[in-house]
């Protein structure tokens, strides 16, 4: 595996390379991470995992500085999985001079993940598109658990004209059923017991809809309250439409069910399509 930080590096190792495939990360690797890897190698000749933890996309009080950087381990994950090439640019490779052009998404930055992350989609547009300007891949995969984060890019690169096929990776989960995320390692024991819960209320929701139910209000509060009983501090639990994350017009539209919620000093996110 090549491993480059410099950006004209990077571009000259991927001269002649055939159909690039490119998974974009902020490192601290998990199956999760590692399935996105394996699932790009059908897309393409060449397979590019990145490596960036990107500070336009944490407020002010998130977890940027103490976001876990884990690089020789990553990099010896990304070998394993015959990823080829490793683009690991430190901030003065990215940002050599302070970002002041940025990709500004419409409104669906400003609901549920991004009502309570200000900037933070806004942050993930810009660095996306300029991760996909020094690798200029064919396909990019993303991983649906930031189902949110999927939809802002998809709609970017569409509008923007980007030649890039974009491609959603189902979230992998833990036996119990919680969605592998890299801040699930700040949980403590008892948290990581308590945590597969998020999952559960979504999938009660899902057998709910399935079922006839079709009060998606009483459905988010029910879980809401059955999460504040266990300790949580939920940000939302919302029934949506799929295609755009609208409020569901008729339940006859595939639906998906997203939940972000606090558990001690950890913020977890899943979703489950319905
Ligand atoms: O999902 C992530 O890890 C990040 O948001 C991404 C897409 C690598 C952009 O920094």
């Amino acid at each position: 595996m090549q491993i480059h930080s410099a950006i004209a590096a990077l571009r000259a190792a991927l001269t002649n390379r055939g159909r690039v495939v490119f998974v974009p990360t902020m490192g601290n690797l998990h199956a999760g991470h590692i399935s996105l890897m394996q699932q790009a190698r059908a897309h393409g000749n060449t397979v590019v995992a990145s490596i960036f933890v990107n500070r336009l996309q944490f407020g002010p009080n998130e977890d940027f500085d103490k976001y876990p950087r884990t690089f020789q381990a990553d990099c010896d994950k990304l070998q394993a999985a015959g990823v080829n090439v490793l683009f690991a640019p430190t901030e003065a490779d990215l940002y050599p001079e302070p970002q002041e052009y940025f990709v500004e998404p419409p409104a669906i930055q400003n609901v549920l993940d991004g009502e309570f992350r200000p900037g933070h989609f806004r942050g993930v547009a810009t660095v996306v598109s300029k991760l996909f300007n020094c690798v200029q891949p064919d396909v990019a995969l993303f991983g649906k658990k930031d189902y949110q984060q999927l939809m802002v890019i998809r709609n970017m690169t569409r509008q923007m004209a980007m030649p890039i096929t974009i491609v959603g990776g189902e979230t992998v989960r833990a036996e119990d059923g919680l969605a592998l995320s890299s801040r699930n390692g700040y949980l403590s024991a008892a948290e990581r017991t308590e945590a597969p819960r998020l999952y559960r209320l979504l999938n009660n929701i899902r057998a709910a809809i399935r079922g006839g139910a079709n009060d998606f209000a009483a459905l988010e509060a029910q879980a809401i309250g059955e999460l504040a009983a266990a300790g949580w501090q939920t940000d939302y639990v919302a029934v949506r439409q799929q295609a755009d994350l609208a409020l569901p017009k008729s339940v006859d539209v595939p639906l998906v069910a997203l939940a972000a919620s606090r558990l001690g000093a950890t913020r977890l996110i899943d979703n489950i399509e319905i």
